[in-house]
């Protein structure tokens, strides 16, 4: 009897560690116990779903009776609600959803359910897909789109709905309202009746789990789509081009979410064509959503070959509008003012737009941190830029603050994240890359929370549960968690320490150094050497006052801080100075006996990381062991080139010797 209760026992812990545990997310199939569910209000699409997720999820007392309640309690924002060890009270039934799944996350992770009361930090949280229609995926690594592929555009299958019904129950599992499901370079034919017949298809899918469909559009849709000779925003036939084509969305998708735009940014065509501003074109297609609830969320990542420092051009461009977008326009900014590098101070128009509603966009595919090769958990990165002070309205006005509503009084909030969604089996191509699409969800709800809980979550979700081994805690979480909570700052360790930036390989797209990278007749702030300006008198860029002066766009007393190279953090220290070789940093060490002390740093962690993870192979399934293992081997010589070819090359204008502490390039 004893001997089959240890096999059933057997069977589970090997059920519960099957490959497809992949596929599952953070959702895996709970053993539950049966439980009631009172709901008040009708049956609808989000209560159905609700009921069914308490029902296939319910880990607490059996029998218990869990209530769902719509109130007026005003101290509940957009989506929040008040949770009970057995109740959930909303405002709306979006958030008895996400009141359910707080349940059911605290339960599997043996946190307890007191009464607290959540809101979400903003109102809409929203995945970016770079998806084409051709089923390819700008800066994809996971395989091909979940949306669309060659022939798709008029042939829905069983197969698709499923997978769009997954992926919008793990979207609303962490939070996740919003998917804007085709490329911000976007294709005009996705305006197209055809492919809006495809568009109506998903959003049916995605709305019993609260999240609304949005599109990306290009500028010049109503010439290269509609036949009219122009896209000036201003003139009246564009006008009433673009009221039509949403009337026709909105027909098909009735809480359609609004229009995402790249426009007059790297080569996409935009207002500034017809000698319009941001604020003309973006004004344009909100009047269009505006009588249907609709939404703008015009992108500020603009830059051109003319400028002297790309990172300023942004704010340049976009301080002069402050106050000049209709309140249903968010303007959508970048983490940082380059381009979602491994590190960046925080974009200077964070705090800075204080009469226009401000979203941040955070790139959750890893184009420059390793694609799905390298193990990057990227939530310390968002929490680094989130507690960012921009002292724009004093001390303490964090991005995070400047952007929620509580600094400024922003009709809209929002936040967005690049997906690091496909086809792939395990959607994100690599196991630990879809802890960034559960961090992604989770900051967007509380852009407090910190790294280490939501590590802890995700790994207790994707990795444990109830047959886990006794010393799973200590021997799997812990170190894995550590593990996680150190990888972004490894890869910023042995590509680009100290405030190094954008001197990736572009032959291999962005995968590996290339810091010599420049052939001939390139645009120059394409190549590397723009942003390393390495010659025999230093490395780093010259923001400062004698420079190009990036350094004033931050408030004081940022600028001041970032403009003197002794009091500039170090982080940050080639990206806003030039400095000599031989500069005395900090620690003491020479710049360049530094620098080479990073880059050998970062190697040596990701060895370690691969001494944790072997460590880990008892409390994994085997298929995913094995994959990870083989993934960090990679990493670990993808650190290697990192290290040897950035220390060769530079080496090459130091003219100084690699410390003998520092492993020496092969
Ligand atoms: C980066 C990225 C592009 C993308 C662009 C954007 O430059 O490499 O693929 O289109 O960002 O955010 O618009």
């Amino acid at each position: 009897m004893k001997r089959f209760f240890l096999f059933l026992l057997f069977l589970s812990a090997a059920s519960s560690l099957r490959a497809e545990d992949g596929h599952q997310l953070w959702l895996r199939p709970q053993r539950a116990a049966p439980v009631k569910v009172v709901a008040t209000g009708k049956n609808s699409l989000l209560l159905a779903t609700a009921r069914q997720e308490l029902q296939q999820g319910w880990q607490g007392k059996p029998g218990a009776s869990v209530a769902l309640t719509l109130t007026k309690d005003k101290t509940i924002k957009y989506d929040g609600f008040r949770l009970g060890p057995t109740s959930v009270q909303a405002a709306t039934e979006a958030g008895l959803l996400y009141g359910v799944y707080e349940l059911l996350r605290r339960q599997q992770t043996g946190q307890p359910v007191q009464n607290d009361l959540l809101n979400p930090s903003y109102e809409h949280r929203l995945l970016n897909h770079w998806d084409n229609p051709d089923g390819s995926v700008e800066r994809g690594y996971a395989g091909q789109s979940i949306f669309w592929r060659k022939d798709s555009a008029l042939v829905t299958t069983s197969q698709d709905k499923t997978r769009w019904q997954e992926y919008a129950r793990a979207n609303a599992s962490v939070g996740i309202n919003g998917a804007v499901i085709n490329n911000v370079n976007a294709a005009p034919q996705i305006l197209s009746a055809e492919y809006l017949t495809r568009v109506k298809a998903i959003a049916d899918v995605l709305r019993p789990y609260g999240v609304k469909t949005y599109l990306a559009v290009k500028f010049s849709s109503p010439v290269l789509l509609g036949g009219l000779k122009t896209a000036d925003p201003l003139d009246p036939a564009v006008v009433k081009w673009w009221q039509g084509k949403t009337k026709e969305i909105y027909r098909l998708v009735p809480d359609f979410g609004g229009f995402l735009v790249k426009a007059s940014s790297e080569g996409q065509p935009g207002p500034q064509d017809y000698g319009r501003t941001h604020a003309d074109g973006a004004n344009m297609l909100a009047d269009a959503v505006r009588p249907h609830g609709g939404l703008v969320m015009w992108r500020a990542f603009v830059y051109s070959p003319n400028d002297k420092d790309r990172a300023k051009q942004a704010y340049n461009e976009f301080v002069p509008l402050d106050g000049k977008f209709r309140d249903n326009v968010i303007v959508q900014v970048k983490n940082g003012p380059i381009d979602f590098q491994p590190r960046e101070p925080f974009s200077p128009l964070f705090g800075a737009l204080k009469k226009t509603s401000v979203m941040p966009e955070f790139q959750i595919t890893q184009e420059y941190l390793g694609h799905s090769i390298d193990l990057a958990f990227l939530a310390p990165m968002w929490e680094e830029c989130l507690g960012s002070d921009t002292h724009q309205a004093g001390p303490g006005s964090t991005v995070a603050r400047c952007t929620d509503g509580s600094v400024y009084p922003q009709k809209h909030t929002a936040m967005a994240g690049v997906a690091n969604v496909g086809l792939d089996t395990n959607w994100t191509g690599h196991d630990f890359a879809q802890a960034n699409w559960y961090a992604f969800g989770r900051l967007a709800w509380n852009n407090q929370l910190k790294s280490a809980q939501i590590a802890d979550e995700w790994l207790k979700l994707t990795f444990g549960g109830p047959t886990a081994a006794a010393d799973w805690n200590t021997q799997f979480l812990t170190p894995v968690k550590q593990l996680m909570l150190d990888s972004r700052e490894a890869i910023v360790n042995y590509s680009m320490p100290l405030g190094l930036h954008h001197i990736m390989s572009a032959t291999r797209e962005h995968y590996g150094p290339g810091p010599w990278w420049a052939p001939p007749k390139m645009r120059a702030d394409w190549t590397p050497r723009y942003y390393h300006q390495a010659d025999s008198a230093g490395v780093g860029f010259n923001r400062t006052k004698t420079g190009s002066d990036a350094v004033s766009q931050y408030h004081e007393p940022l600028a001041t801080q970032f403009n003197d190279p002794t009091t500039c953090p170090d982080e940050y220290l080639l990206w806003f100075h030039h400095l000599p070789w031989d500069f005395k940093m900090k620690s003491g060490n020479t710049l360049w006996n530094e620098l080479c002390a990073h880059y050998d740093k970062g190697v040596q962690q990701v060895r370690q990381f691969q001494k944790v993870w072997d460590k880990a192979q008892p409390y994994v399934d085997a298929e995913r062991f094995a994959v990870v293992q083989h993934k960090l081997r990679s990493q670990s010589g993808n650190a290697v080139q990192w290290k040897d070819a950035c220390l060769l090359y530079f080496q090459q204008f130091s003219r100084m010797p690699i410390p003998a502490d520092v492993e020496p390039p092969m």
